[in-house]
């Protein structure tokens, strides 16, 4: 019997990778950087899976391309707002996801952009490197203490729970606000005190995304939402570019309004090199990589691999966004 045809649109880590090309016939799209629209277009053809990557657009016009055979994609992230779920919901095209495994890389990184923000990590690093450090100073590149300090955790999911976690640890207090969450059930840590957008906002030292990207949630953080910010305040996001305004983060930061901010995600995303966020010493960006630890993007390929092959031999994915 012939092998089912797939694409994948990047090389991802060996483990995940042997088990699509042992069971399939696939492309791998072998570039570091993805496949022109143009060019996925094309390559899509006649395909029967698709393993994809949060770069990649899968939209209606994409699936039309790959034809009516295709069964299944399967994104290489835990976010899908790449992919045009009622589109392929409408065309019986089953979409899987990587969710679980990165949660606590994604909230390490969290806390780590937040330390290096507190702290001035990257600053004091450059000041070393630039050869300036001669002697030991008294108010040298001071920071801001994280312990005792108040993080406002938007989004209490799985990786806002597990960042409220750490910050336990810390001996931050914690608030958050999350209109869906239900206080009691998994993944909810109970450790902070739930309140609206603007309370957090105003009471919050560090404020950290941990929402999906949807209509709903784009530029919640916006210009308004910034002006309630503490002017001492520290924003982080690990969760999606577009949920904050970068043109107004970028005035809020020059003007002061808010005192850093530390990003793995932007709007645009890749952020071009003459960027005017890249101009600001009090905004720290990091090159998406909240998920990026060997173990964690290994687990993501063997996962995102069992949702492609499952959706292939038209068995339940084991993590599907779309299973009705
Ligand atoms: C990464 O951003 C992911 O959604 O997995």
């Amino acid at each position: 019997m012939d092998k089912p045809k797939v694409f994948v649109t990047r090389v991802i880590p060996e483990e995940g990778l042997r088990l699509v090309q042992e069971a399939c016939d696939a492309e791998v799209w072998m570039e570091e950087v993805p496949p022109s629209r143009e060019t996925l277009l094309t390559k899509v053809q006649g395909i029967e899976g698709l393993l994809c990557l949060l770069t990649d657009e899968v939209d209606a016009e994409l699936m039309d391309a790959a034809g009516p055979g295709l069964e299944v994609i399967s994104n290489f992230a835990v976010g899908y707002d790449n992919i045009d779920v009622g589109a392929a919901t409408a065309r019986g095209i089953r979409i899987g996801n990587t969710p679980g495994v990165l949660t606590e890389t994604t909230a390490d990184m969290a806390f780590a952009l937040l330390m290096a923000a507190a702290r001035r990590i990257v600053e004091g690093a450059e000041y070393v490197k630039a050869g300036k450090w001669r002697t030991w100073g008294p108010t040298l590149l001071l920071g801001h203490d994280v312990h005792g300090a108040t993080l406002g955790i938007v989004g209490m999911g799985r990786i806002g729970a597990e960042v409220a976690r750490r910050a336990t640890g810390f001996n931050m207090q914690v608030i958050y606000f999350d209109p869906y969450c239900d206080p009691g059930k998994a993944p909810f840590v109970d450790v902070g005190l739930r309140c609206t957008l603007d309370e957090l906002l105003a009471e919050s030292d560090f404020v950290s995304l941990h929402v999906p990207l949807t209509s709903e949630t784009q530029h919640l953080i916006d210009a308004q939402a910034l002006a309630k910010m503490r002017r001492t305040a520290v924003l982080v996001n690990t969760s999606r570019g577009p949920i904050v305004d970068s043109e107004a983060l970028y005035e809020a930061l020059a003007a002061g309004k808010i005192s850093y901010a530390a990003l793995d995600v932007t709007d645009p995303e890749p952020l071009p090199p003459d960027h005017k966020l890249l101009t600001l010493d009090n905004c720290l960006v990091v090159p998406h990589i909240a998920s990026a630890s060997w173990a964690t993007r290994t687990k993501m390929a063997v996962m995102a691999a069992e949702n492609l092959l499952a959706g292939l031999r038209g068995e339940p994915l084991p993590h599907c966004v779309n299973p009705d």
